[in-house]
């Protein structure tokens, strides 16, 4: 049986959300990931360190009995953020970036930011407190075609910030473009990018071709194929600036599956095996243990994790649900599974 063994890696974009749903799908990373960034966009959304705090406890108290696991809580940045509070963050041991969204870009993304030149005196302080900012970069403008948000957004406020900011270690979460991977690869040594599983193995037909998939439905939304070829070569490319980060992002199958669903794709139940495979598609097994355990942890400037996991190369079929959350690929054959 052919095997993979790499570092325990971490999830660098993960939603887990709270109440039932953390129930069901927290221990489903900690079983394959040592840590994981935990994005604030619950309802309220996380903007103070004692929400991070309380939500960090709630996170804590599903963690399975004898499973090493440790969330790295974030905050959820607002144009009503206070210097004080990016203060209070920075001394804080537990939380570890704070979370840019364009108002409206995406699920629970309200609260988020209208203008983001409004919010440099903000930049600056995580930039002093060396605080990650981490990137949601979609504009939202109604008129801007969804398929070319990320680029938009990149020219009309990325490009502006690393400029103003040269010292801000920025992760533009969950890269989804050919633009996104040029900027990254171009911009200096602070900025980095994650990149999900689904927009590893899938283009935008997995959604829209022979019948609408809202399971494959998330923001930024699956692009072209050569925008996908792209990210495949960046995650397997040994470049430290692009690691793990699942996004995985679930919610109850039936606001999915509705008139208006909603975005995200449930992946953490199988990250590991979702990411080999692609990287297997692309003849870099051999890259994916940096990808996925070292540079997320060297960006974060936390100690690589020491323990292994193993992965079996052998098929099993994805369940229907997990609770009401229906996963990525369900019903179909994955090709590695974690032992
Ligand atoms: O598809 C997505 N789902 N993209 C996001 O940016 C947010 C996420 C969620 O929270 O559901
Ligand atoms: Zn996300």
């Amino acid at each position: 049986m052919k095997t993979l063994t790499i570092t325990r890696p971490d999830d660098c974009h993960l939603h887990v959300r709270n109440g039932a749903i953390l129930k069901t799908v927290l221990p489903h990373t900690a079983r394959q990931f040592a840590r994981a960034i935990i994005m604030p966009n619950l309802k309220p959304p996380v903007t103070t360190v004692a929400q991070a705090l309380a939500y960090r406890n709630e996170i804590l108290q599903v963690i399975p009995e004898g499973v090493n696991f440790t969330p790295l809580m974030t905050l959820y940045l607002t144009a009503a953020t206070t210097l004080e509070e990016i203060k209070r963050a920075a001394e804080c041991e537990h939380v570890y970036a704070f979370k840019l969204y364009p108002a409206g870009a995406t699920t629970n993304s309200d609260a988020g930011v209208a203008d983001v030149t409004k919010i440099y005196p903000l930049l600056a302080a995580l930039e002093k407190y060396d605080l990650p900012l981490l990137i949601h970069g979609e504009v939202t403008d109604e008129d801007c075609d969804i398929f070319d948000r990320e680029r938009v957004f990149i020219e009309r406020y990325l490009i502006n910030i690393v400029e103003n900011f040269p010292a801000l270690r920025i992760v533009l979460e969950h890269a989804t473009t050919k633009d996104a991977v040029e900027f990254v690869n171009s911009a200096n040594d602070k900025i980095a990018a994650t990149i999900t599983p689904q927009h590893l193995l899938f283009n935008r037909n997995a959604i829209l071709a022979g019948g609408i998939k809202p399971h494959y439905y998330c923001l930024p939304i699956l692009k072209r194929e050569a925008h996908r070829q792209t990210l495949i070569n960046a995650a397997t490319s040994g470049n430290p600036k692009f690691f793990l980060g699942t996004d995985s992002a679930p919610h109850l199958t039936h606001l999915k599956e509705n008139a208006c669903g909603c975005a995200g794709c449930y992946s953490a139940f199988a990250a590991l095996e979702l990411y080999a495979q692609a990287f297997e598609q692309a003849n870099a097994l051999d890259k994916l243990e940096g990808f996925a355990s070292f540079y997320g942890a060297d960006f974060y400037g936390l100690p690589r994790n020491v323990e292994t996991v193993t992965l079996e190369k052998t098929n099993w079929t994805v369940s229907a649900s997990y609770d009401e959350i229906t996963p990525l690929k369900t019903g179909e054959l994955l090709c590695w599974k974690m032992i």
